[in-house]
């Protein structure tokens, strides 16, 4: 797939978004986004894809949305940009394979965003996180508000989207919207080591362990726990339980397809 702002590639079930618009510190314009999407929607559901990673370069992961073409959008301009970018990252938080954002350099507006629709953030000791719409006279409107407050809690949260905080890699890392803060050089390295981890645990298992945490963020605690008991009796319909346990009886590692 050939795309403009974006670089794709697919190699032994690690597929890769390069965000690649280094003139415009990789902000998403909608041509950025709808390439992104549609990166998502082919790979939904490919069991090649085993796992994704999302990253920038070795400057800035992402500066958000791109404020040359938001500057003159009307309200009813401003909804579709944020429908749009809504559900993008709907899709991307869905997605049947683990997401990790590799994190060099700015990570601000639409860009943390889409970082906190993935489901690890690894950040090398350049990363710098905010939501700086506040000083553009707008608010957060790519899920911000609500993924981050749900993420490190609504105090720590206001810091960043009422103050216009910019906080850095450690700080990111003690509120714990960082997973694992490294050098950055090392960045890309520890996301494929984290990446390889993951493709090495039984599929199906792992798309229901994702779906459970993403699931019960939002609901109360009885409609999480019938949705993990749900999850937990299909997963006794899998080779890989029969295979994972099998082998814990048998003291040897598990052999696992993935079914
Ligand atoms: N949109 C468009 N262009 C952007 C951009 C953005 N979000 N962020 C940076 N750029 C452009 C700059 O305009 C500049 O372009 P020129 O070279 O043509 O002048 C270039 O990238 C470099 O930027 P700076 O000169 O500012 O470089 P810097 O090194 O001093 O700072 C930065 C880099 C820290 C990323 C700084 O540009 C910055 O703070 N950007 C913040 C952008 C911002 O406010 N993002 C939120 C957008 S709104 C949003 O995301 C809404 C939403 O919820 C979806």
């Amino acid at each position: 797939m050939d795309y403009k702002n974006i670089i794709y590639t697919l190699e032994n079930g690690i597929a890769k978004i390069e965000i690649n618009r280094p003139k415009a510190f990789n902000a998403l314009n909608t041509e950025t986004n709808n390439e992104i999407e549609d990166v998502v929607d082919a790979i939904t559901d490919d069991p090649e894809v085993r796992v994704l990673i999302i990253t920038g370069n070795e400057k800035v992961f992402v500066a958000g949305a791109d404020v040359t073409e938001l500057a003159d959008a009307d309200p009813r301009g401003a909804y579709d940009n944020c429908s749009l970018a809504h559900r993008i990252f709907k899709k991307l938080e869905a997605l049947h394979a683990p997401v990790i954002a590799a994190i060099c350099g700015p990570t601000l507006g639409g860009g943390l965003e889409m970082a906190l629709s993935c489901d690890f953030r690894i950040s090398g000791e350049s990363g710098l996180f905010g939501l700086p719409e506040i000083t553009l006279g707008i608010i957060p409107g790519a899920g911000g508000t609500q993924r981050l407050t749900k993420l490190i809690g609504a105090s720590r949260a206001k810091e960043l989207v009422m103050l216009g905080n910019r906080i850095d890699a450690q700080t990111a890392k003690e509120y714990g919207l960082v997973n694992l803060l490294v050098k950055d050089e090392e960045v890309m390295a520890e996301a494929m080591k984290m990446a390889d981890r993951l493709c090495k645990k039984p599929a199906v298992a792992l798309k229901f362990a994702k779906e459970c945490v993403n699931f019960g963020a939002n609901m109360d605690l009885d409609t999480g726990l019938e949705f993990e008991k749900s999850r937990f009796s299909l997963a006794f319909n899998t080779a890989d339980q029969k295979e994972g346990m099998k082998a814990f009886i048998e003291k040897r590692k598990p052999e696992f397809i993935n079914k």
